[in-house]
């Protein structure tokens, strides 16, 4: 079956760490990703979306995520990891997680279905068939003494309404007060060109954060987590496109990183703990 509308994304993004598995110079290894990419049919609506460029920041975004996760479970190895809007996710493997680790995957029947149908569709992780609004799976994550609470929402919360992400938001941090939360935005510079070619493929992005980006993290209720501060994930998101495009492009990216009018409105990763809610 081919996935369509906001589903077929996780194909995309599938795709981009497959062609990154594949690249001699890649991030990162994920044969069971490449594997997975050859078995689902690719969605035709997908195909104007998924350019050169499209690759390299969806495959960049990824890695930079596992290391973020890396770095918190370097700091306590026990842990209870949700990735919600999970996808065809397989981060789980390419981190090779023990079981110090509780891994669970959260995304809509449709795409848990295709999962369930892909040899070793759910590995190591327990997978959770929802919407992540509907907030029956809170019940799911386990209580662990000692372990820490991982949220990581990657390239899901702009297909959301806004408002309904706030709301969210705030019933996360009632109920997992410090876990990490990890997920991608949209920033003003990008949204116009974002939204048109998402509608394109039937899975339009609902909005954008509002510039200034360091206080938009700030006002979603995220307290800094030491070394994974907004400017440290930036200079990284920098070095990662000048590593892969040349000294050049990483010098002109370097320069605007440092207008302010570029950083406010830059799209981005967010890392931050859940404070409490007012
Ligand atoms: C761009 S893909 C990202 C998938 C995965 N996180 C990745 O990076 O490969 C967006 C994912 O969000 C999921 N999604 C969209 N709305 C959702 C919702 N309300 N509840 C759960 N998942 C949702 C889609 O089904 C899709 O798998």
């Amino acid at each position: 079956m081919t996935l369509g509308g906001v589903s077929a994304t996780a194909v995309l993004t599938l795709r981009a760490r497959a062609d990154e598995h594949r690249r001699p110079d890649g991030w990162f290894q994920d044969p069971v990703a490449a594997a997975w990419s050859e078995a689902l049919p690719w969605p035709a609506a997908l195909e104007r979306w998924y350019t050169p460029f499209a690759q390299v920041k969806t495959a960049l975004r990824a890695h930079q995520i596992d290391r973020m996760v890396q770095a918190l479970l370097t700091n306590n190895p026990r842990a209870v990891v949700v990735e919600l809007g999970a996808g065809f996710s397989t981060r789980v493997r390419r981190l090779g997680c023990g079981s110090e680790v509780t891994w669970l995957e959260l995304d809509l029947p449709e795409v848990m279905a295709a999962r369930a149908a892909l040899p070793e569709g759910a590995g190591p992780a327990r997978l959770l068939s929802c919407s992540v609004l509907d907030r029956a799976w809170l019940e799911e994550v386990p209580d662990e003494p000692g372990a820490q609470v991982i949220l990581l929402a990657e390239g899901l919360l702009y297909y959301l309404p806004e408002a309904e992400v706030q709301a969210f938001l705030t019933e996360l941090r009632g109920r997992f007060p410090g876990a990490a939360l990890i997920f991608d935005v949209i920033g003003a510079s990008d949204f116009g060109r974002s939204q048109a070619i998402s509608r394109r493929a039937g899975a339009p992005i609902l909005w954008a954060v509002r510039p200034p980006f360091e206080a938009a993290q700030a006002a979603l209720g995220l307290e800094l987590i030491p070394g994974l501060e907004p400017q440290r994930i930036l200079d990284e998101t920098v070095a990662g496109f000048g590593a892969r495009y040349g000294p050049l492009l990483g010098f002109g990216l370097t320069q605007g990183a440092r207008i302010g009018w570029f950083r406010d409105r830059r799209s981005g990763l967010m890392a931050g703990r859940l404070s409490p809610p007012p």
